[in-house]
């Protein structure tokens, strides 16, 4: 077994940047509801820019920072439940477009959790020697996704990718991975696929969008995610105390101020950037790691963890380098 290390990261988002007042113009909210429930106050929105240009942007942005040479690259994994094409991949297309000619490429739908889940593939195909490098991308254009007379769910979605590339290295900073499903609680947040729609049915019989009962995602995710961080230590040298930063989906600053409260953690410890980019489901955690670095120093502990649709969570323990 090999060590690994999180070598390098990038990030992309639409250019245009929507404000909650912008909103108004689609659906009756108000700035003052938005960002007293959820924390957030804008989010990029697409305006062309698709799934591929932004998992694209972003693999092409950690391949710069991490001075290899793509061909060095053997997994790609793309986490989005908003692909282009159900097929080709979009892992594929960011094969294609940077060039890692030797890598396996696929995607994975595990919703907010996604980052995470392709994350656990990555450094366990690292760590058993698979690959000496392993690029996981989380990307969503999710504004294709829900209904924009919906206000229940048009305000809490955004754009955007978010890349990491990991290395068999030496020392090991993955300290440890865990992940988890509970198809049980599918029901409560939903996105259907291609209808049946052939020779022998007509009619399409189901929404198109996003469905979210929030408050039952709001009471999965508050529970959930305590349990979720606390396992990810279990076994580690690491207690809670011992954690510079969590980064948690951003999916509800009210989410992650629960969390604090339940698990002790004072509040400033949950890194937020969803009052800039709203959820961007599985770009969120690696957007706002990305986000986080400059604050970063070698040896901080750093627990990620991530909760979603299927319903999917899981979490990460890493040591930054
Ligand atoms: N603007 C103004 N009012 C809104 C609104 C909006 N954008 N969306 C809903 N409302 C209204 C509702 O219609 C309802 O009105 P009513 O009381 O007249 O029926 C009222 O606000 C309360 O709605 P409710 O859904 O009960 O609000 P809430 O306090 O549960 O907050 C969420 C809604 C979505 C913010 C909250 O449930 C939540 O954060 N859930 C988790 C969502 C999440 O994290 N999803 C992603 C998981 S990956």
């Amino acid at each position: 077994m090999y060590g690994v290390k999180l070598l390098s990261m990038g990030k992309a988002v639409p250019v245009r940047h929507m404000t909650n007042d912008e909103l108004t113009q689609f659906v009756d909210t108000s700035d003052e509801w938005i960002k007293s429930r959820t924390g957030i106050e804008k989010r990029h929105i697409s305006t062309g820019e698709t799934t591929t240009d932004l998992a694209i942007n972003a693999a092409k942005e950690a391949l710069e920072r991490s001075g290899i040479d793509p061909r060095q690259i053997g997994l790609i994994v793309v986490a989005t439940i908003t692909g282009d094409y159900i097929m080709p991949s979009t892992a594929c297309q960011v094969q294609a477009a940077i060039g890692a000619e030797n890598a396996t490429a696929f995607d994975i739908a595990a919703a907010c959790s996604g980052f995470l889940y392709g994350a656990k593939l990555a450094t366990d195909a690292v760590r058993v020697g698979s690959c000496e490098y392993a690029l996981v991308i989380g990307a969503e254009v999710l504004s294709k996704t829900v209904d924009w007379e919906d206000r229940s769910t048009c305000v809490l979605f955004g754009d955007g990718a978010g890349a990491a590339i990991f290395q068999k290295h030496h020392k090991n900073n993955i300290i440890n991975i865990y992940t988890q499903s509970n198809g049980g609680l599918s029901e409560c947040l939903t996105l259907p696929s291609i209808p049946l729609k052939n020779c022998c049915v007509e009619q399409e019989t189901r929404s198109p969008y996003m469905f979210m009962d929030g408050r039952a995602v709001y009471k999965f995710a508050t529970t959930v995610v305590p349990m979720s961080i606390q396992r990810v230590l279990e076994g580690t040298s690491y207690t809670l105390d011992d954690i510079k930063y969590f980064i948690l989906h951003q999916a509800n600053a009210r989410i992650m101020d629960s969390v604090a409260k339940k698990l002790e953690v004072p509040t400033d410890k949950f890194f937020k950037n969803l009052h800039e980019y709203g959820n961007t489901s599985s770009a969120s955690i690696p957007m706002a790691l990305y986000d986080l670095q400059e604050e970063l120093k070698p040896g901080d502990p750093i627990v990620l963890c991530g909760f979603g649709g299927g319903v999917t969570w899981g979490s990460m323990l890493l040591v930054w380098e």
